[in-house]
């Protein structure tokens, strides 16, 4: 190979790591704006539903801390990393809906909670390039609280007002997988999770 040559192999071999390197920060979801806030994902209800949690105010003295009924989502494809290797992805996103509790009369159904209106909206973020020095490298972030609009960029919440509580009672990477049948039923199984719980 003369120098010409080399040279041209040399900068495109550059080109294609610096290329990769890029590809490789922006994995995963999560988009951000300029100011670093995270864009709400439109197409979230698309995504993994991995859970639903109820803590109904009227078993915890009228006010439950967390209302009442949430649902949990992953990105797809930190789902099917998952699934490989029952590990959260650089790049995994979750979203969690916090919905009241409508009817407690079910039709026909037995007497229940039934989801009522939605009234929160979260996310968790992981990546180690732009939270390098938060817990897990998770980044927690709230779009929309009762009595507030709905914001579609939101700033990364105190650390301690979220993370601290993941880290010391989640039993995966900050991420609370015990809750979680449809993650502990496809961890590292590389199927879809339609088999028992682990
Ligand atoms: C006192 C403990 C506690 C605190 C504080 C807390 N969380 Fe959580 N979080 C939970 C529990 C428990 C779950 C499991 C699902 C459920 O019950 O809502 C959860 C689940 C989540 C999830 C779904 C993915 C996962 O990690 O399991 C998101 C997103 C989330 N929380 C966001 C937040 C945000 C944003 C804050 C701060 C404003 C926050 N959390 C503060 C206990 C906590």
């Amino acid at each position: 190979m003369n120098l010409k040559k080399q040279l041209v192999c040399g900068l495109s071999g550059l080109i294609f790591s610096a290329v990769m390197a890029s590809s490789a920060m922006a994995a995963g979801v999560a988009q951000f704006n300029d100011k670093g806030e995270l864009l709400l994902p439109q197409d979230y209800r698309e995504w993994v539903m991995v859970g639903t949690q109820v803590t109904p105010n009227e078993l915890n003295d009228g006010k439950a801390p967390f209302t009442e009924i949430r649902t949990v989502y992953v990105d797809p494809d930190s789902y099917a990393h998952w699934k490989k290797t029952g590990e959260f992805r650089e790049g995994a996103m979750t979203v969690k809906e916090l919905v009241s509790v409508g009817d407690r009369k079910g039709p026909g159904s037995g007497n229940g909670y039934f989801m009522g209106d939605y009234i929160g909206l979260e996310a968790s973020v992981k990546d180690s390039q732009r939270f390098p020095d938060e817990p897990g490298n998770w980044a927690f972030y709230i779009f929309y609280v009762p009595d507030s609009p709905l914001v579609t960029a939101a700033k990364h919440h105190p650390t301690a007002e979220c993370a601290a509580c993941h880290k010391d009672n989640a039993a995966t990477d900050m991420v609370f997988t015990q809750f979680y049948p449809v993650l502990r039923a496809a961890k590292e199984t590389g199927e879809s999770g339609v088999v028992a719980p682990k």
